[in-house]
């Protein structure tokens, strides 16, 4: 069995619109531990829908081959966690093992895929650039510890690109930002500062119940939040563990999906 975690995006550029319908990002990705269960073996059993991310994985690896897979999800969908992504990056991983297909060749089936895909084959903290597929491996930071929520309803990743409007607007600098002040982020205090999501502003607009999060967590004591990909995910900083656990506890009594969650380091994924 492998564990697929999810991700968050400490920070998240969004440029203009491109020819090709994406727009370029530039952002940096951190897996934390919040993981799924996933087995992957050849032995004809019970597989997933064929559309899914996993079988498309699978199949790209071998079409024909009797795939049998078991997918246990705790990583919530259209939360911005990246949980499809990371399913089907640990496919690839997993089909790769059971066929000796060397991992690299593994990043450009995952492109194909979906933009956040490659950075599960990499894991620890990253910039992604391009559609976030361009990745540059960063070192690990000090364990951080979010707590992570969400509201009941999610958001479709198309409708939050669909409310931006950056055509003529140049990529922000908040990434660029965080990955110069890489080194100096040695307390969550320092990395507080350098939190930044360009969907914010128009997601808490559409969304009310994201809005509403958002204010709740820096009530109940966040050192700063930041949206998670397009959300409806939000990451809220905290300052230990114990904060951490507190919040996600009295979150969920309000009704809210919500976990403790710290850092992973890239020695623990994949
Ligand atoms: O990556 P994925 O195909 O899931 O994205 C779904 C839709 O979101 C795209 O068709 C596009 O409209 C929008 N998108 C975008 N820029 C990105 C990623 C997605 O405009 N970098």
């Amino acid at each position: 069995m492998i564990q697929p975690p999810a991700k968050i995006n400490l920070t998240l550029d969004i440029g203009p619109l491109g020819e090709d319908g994406y727009h370029a990002i530039d952002t940096v990705f951190q897996a934390v531990d919040l993981r799924d269960d996933l087995e992957v073996d050849l032995s004809g059993g019970p597989a997933l829908a064929e559309d899914n991310l996993v079988m498309r994985a699978l199949r790209r690896l071998d079409a024909e081959a009797p795939w049998s897979v078991r997918l246990k999800k705790r990583i919530p969908e259209r939360a911005g966690l990246g949980g499809g992504s990371a399913d089907c990056a640990a496919a690839l991983l997993a089909g790769a093992r059971l066929l000796d297909v060397p991992v690299n060749r593994l990043s450009r089936h995952a492109a194909c895929l979906g933009s956040d895909v490659a950075f599960f084959l990499i894991g620890g903290a990253a910039r992604g650039r391009g559609r976030g597929e361009r990745l540059t491996p960063l070192p690990d930071l000090p364990t951080m510890w979010f707590c992570l929520a969400k509201p009941a309803h999610g958001v479709p990743t198309p409708e939050a690109f669909g409310l931006l409007d950056r055509d003529g607007r140049a990529m922000g600098t908040a990434t660029e930002r965080l990955t110069s002040a890489w080194s100096e982020v040695t307390s969550p205090e320092a990395l507080a500062q350098l939190l930044a999501n360009d969907f914010e502003p128009a997601i808490r607009r559409a969304y009310p119940e994201v809005d509403a999060l958002m204010d709740e967590v820096r009530r109940r004591g966040a050192l700063n939040s930041v949206l998670c990909g397009s959300g409806s995910a939000v990451a809220a900083l905290t300052a230990d563990e114990e904060h951490a656990r507190r919040m996600a506890e009295a979150l969920e009594s309000q009704g809210y999906w919500a976990r403790a969650v710290r850092t992973l380091r890239r020695d623990e994924w994949p």
